[in-house]
């Protein structure tokens, strides 16, 4: 019900304006956003881990719009060392508008990855748009075949979209958005990540085993294992600002381990669907507001 509620205001312009106005959230959007992207990529990789730098910002409505988000990945990627990795949402380079402008759009920013020595991951967003990040993904694909793609394990179909990434650079999470016909009860999602985590770890891809779940974390080393793949074969990506003890905990073991860490200045949506996460991060947001 929480997460439902939250997930709605992440959509409301009320909502968005009351938070983003208020200077009591700075504290709160500071754990989980980027102030100085610079700054935290070089502290972060410089203790072993890697990034996937997220540009905010989603769903733009027309065509300058979108130009402007690839305009922001373009000089991101200038900024970033080898081996970095970006995180693109399609929406933000015009998918509702057309599937042609997207693949365009997330086409440039591959070609310009990489020159850099850097790939490029294209995000899971809402169930309507997931037919066609899969599209432009396989169109991407013939060019830039280390392109990788998110799938979200509480959509039933994970599994055969899994199935059908054989090859593929695949990020495997829960889901942060609702759908229709999704699996919402946590064993149920936990059980798809797992089916999926099977396919993807005895395939010929490279798994991205997106979360903080310990137990999941627990069972895609096992897996890994039974499979022969060592620690180049994996990596394990977390949120910025989320269980970071845990992400150098791995990172000290040899894993790899990719910190996806998002910055702009279009944080709410983002922010709204981690406190949506964790009624746990909720009370540290409504506490933050509460003791000043
Ligand atoms: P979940 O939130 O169910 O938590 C499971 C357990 O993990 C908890 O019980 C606790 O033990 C531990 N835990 C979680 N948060 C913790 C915290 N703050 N402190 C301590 N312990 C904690 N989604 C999407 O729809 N599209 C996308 O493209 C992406 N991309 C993406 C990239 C990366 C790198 C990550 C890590 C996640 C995403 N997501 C995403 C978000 C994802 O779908 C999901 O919403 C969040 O990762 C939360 O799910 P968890 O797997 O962490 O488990």
């Amino acid at each position: 019900m929480l997460r439902q509620a939250m997930l709605a205001l992440s959509k409301s312009r009320r909502a968005e304006r009351l938070v983003t106005t208020s200077p009591l959230t700075a504290d709160v959007v500071d754990r989980y956003v980027a102030d100085d992207v610079a700054r935290v990529v070089g502290a972060l990789t410089g203790e072993g881990l890697l990034v996937s730098v997220d540009h905010l910002g989603e769903e733009v409505t027309d065509e300058a719009a979108a130009g402007q988000a690839v305009a922001h990945y373009l000089a991101l990627l200038d900024l970033l060392p080898a081996g970095a990795d970006v995180s693109v949402k399609l929406t933000a380079l015009g998918l509702r508008l057309s599937q042609r402008l997207a693949l365009e759009h997330a086409g440039a920013i591959c070609a310009a990855a990489a020159q850099r020595d850097l790939t490029v991951t294209l995000d899971a967003e809402e169930h309507d748009t997931i037919a066609g990040l899969h599209a432009v993904h396989a169109a991407l694909r013939r060019e830039h075949p280390d392109v990788g793609v998110v799938v979200q394990s509480y959509l039933p179909d994970s599994l055969d979209r899994c199935e059908k990434l054989g090859g593929a650079r695949v990020r495997l999470c829960k889901g942060a958005y609702t759908a229709p016909g999704a699996y919402t009860r946590p064993a149920d999602i936990d059980r798809s990540y797992v089916r999926c985590l099977k396919v993807l770890m005895s395939g010929t891809g490279y798994p991205m085993v997106a979360t903080h779940d310990p137990r999941l974390i627990r069972i895609a080393a096992t897996l890994a294992e039974l499979a022969g793949r060592d620690a180049t074969g994996f990596e394990y990506q977390m949120l910025y600002g989320v269980r970071p003890d845990e992400q150098r905990r791995l990172a000290g073991l040899g894993a790899r381990v990719r910190v996806y860490v998002p910055y702009g200045s279009d944080w709410y949506p983002y922010l709204m669907r981690r406190l949506a996460e964790r009624p746990r991060n909720l009370t540290f947001f409504l506490r933050s507001l509460l003791s000043r």
